[in-house]
């Protein structure tokens, strides 16, 4: 184990921690003096090991993954044959990001550019501009209370424009794949996973990305992989994942390196444009040197969430955040709802030395909440954008949303327990 790695395989007990009740909004000594060590600001998670992995790639001066090498002597070929073992899937493509690799999905599939696709309310703002980027138009869908797309609400707006549904596993929390996947079924549509923001989470034991047609991941700076831009493709469809690597960038017969054991499923090459999406040697070298280690951080976000979640569990003002199913979920980011007090809440948590974050804030104009998508309704007011999805509006308003870094230690989650209890009981004393 690494030095800057915290060993989270012992049980642990929540510590008491000193508390001055008066909150530090109202002057009274905050719980944590240190700053909350939120995301990895680039740094923390990159081991001398993959330090090296990239230098080996800077050195070999073989930049392009296309270049003389068969696929399974560049580094971009190997991260992708590591990315079908660690999935359990067909094919992977390597991508210069997660809102290409969503784009690609899209089209890819075949969907006609100008057609609905269906996303919920509550994504980063990549999810929608990855689907105009593939020249389709996003439709938003409502998010129940726990903040996933509301297939009912789904089902109420349905048109028969909307040729794709786009599930977002939002902030690590899978969505409600069986209800999806059934309703899409029936409608006859694909259903792509957005699972950027939960790389090597489960639901019921598989493993979130794998579910839908296709699933998009990012390894963009604070990802659990990072390459500080880069992304990839997951897929179980041989056509799909050959038009997604054409239209990627794989020209003049490169296709069939991704296929060596026989032709690829599609006739030429010569019938899709060249986006240029594709990811370079030096990142792929990096990825497949941090793969290695991603489940010890996985362990570490699951240990932190589930400590985080229990001792917080009998808190009855505020309303955990429910997973789909048991576990299906990363543990990257604690969130609660907090009816009427979630702006008041998350900044008393501030005070306290918690950085959280009121989702659907006015106060912040927070790029997960779809009425700052501004790109998408040109002209009009924010109340009258807030109108379109009821839900998502409020569940957002309600939310405080921290994230858990994987490097937290037990002390941390110690000062995020006690500040969520100094909050909540001194939000009970009052009106
Ligand atoms: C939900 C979601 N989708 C897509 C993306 C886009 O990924 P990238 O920044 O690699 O394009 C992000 C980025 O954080 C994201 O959070």
């Amino acid at each position: 184990m690494a030095d800057n790695e915290i060993d989270n395989s012992a049980s642990i007990r929540p510590v008491p921690v000193a508390i001055d009740s008066r909150l530090a909004l109202d002057g009274g000594s905050p719980v944590r003096q240190s700053p909350w060590p939120t995301y990895d600001r680039g740094a923390v998670c990159v081991y001398p090991e993959d330090e090296e992995a990239a230098l080996r790639a800077i050195r070999s001066h073989l930049y392009f993954r296309y270049d003389y090498r068969p696929a399974h002597e560049t580094e971009c070929g190997r991260f992708e044959a590591e990315l079908c073992r660690y999935f359990g899937c067909k094919h992977a493509l390597a991508t210069s990001s997660g809102t290409t690799a969503l784009a690609l999905a899209i089209m890819a599939a075949g969907i006609a550019p100008g057609s609905l696709i269906a996303c919920p309310g509550f994504t980063f703002a990549a999810t929608p501009s990855a689907i105009m980027l593939a020249g389709c138009t996003p439709f938003l869908v409502d998010v129940d209370e726990d903040l996933h797309l509301d297939v009912a609400d789904l089902r109420k707006r349905w048109t028969s424009e909307i040729k794709g549904i786009m599930v977002v596993h939002m902030r690590g929390f899978a969505g409600d794949m069986a209800a999806l996947l059934d309703f899409a079924d029936d409608m006859g549509v694909p259903v792509f996973e957005d699972a950027v923001p939960a790389l090597g989470a489960e639901l019921g034991g598989r493993k979130l990305g794998t579910f839908g047609l296709a699933g998009a991941f990012s390894t963009q700076s604070d990802k659990s992989l990072n390459s500080g831009e880069g992304g990839f493709l997951v897929t179980d469809d041989s056509a799909l994942f050959a038009r997604a690597t054409v239209l990627s960038g794989a020209y003049e017969g490169r296709l069939r390196r991704h296929f060596p054991d026989g032709e690829p499923p599609i006739p030429t090459d010569l019938d899709l444009p060249l986006l240029s999406f594709r990811m370079d040697e030096i990142r792929a070298a990096l990825l497949r040197s941090e793969l290695e280690r991603l489940p010890i951080r996985l362990a570490a976000f699951r240990t932190n969430y589930d400590y985080v979640a229990s001792a917080l569990a009998d808190v009855r003002n505020i309303q955990i955040r429910r997973p789909v199913a048991p576990g299906a979920y990363l543990g990257e980011a604690f969130i609660f709802r907090v009816p009427g007090r979630a702006q008041w809440f998350a900044r008393a948590l501030c005070h306290e030395g918690i950085e959280a974050r009121n989702l659907g804030s006015d106060a912040d104009t927070n790029i997960r909440a779809f009425w700052n998508w501004r790109f998408l309704f040109t002209g009009m007011a924010t109340a009258a954008v807030q109108d379109l999805l009821p839900n998502a509006t409020r569940y957002l308003q309600e939310a405080v949303d921290i994230p858990l870094s994987s490097t937290l230690t037990q002390a941390d989650c110690d000062h995020l327990i006690a500040a969520v209890r100094k909050v909540a009981e001194a939000a009970a004393g009052q009106p």
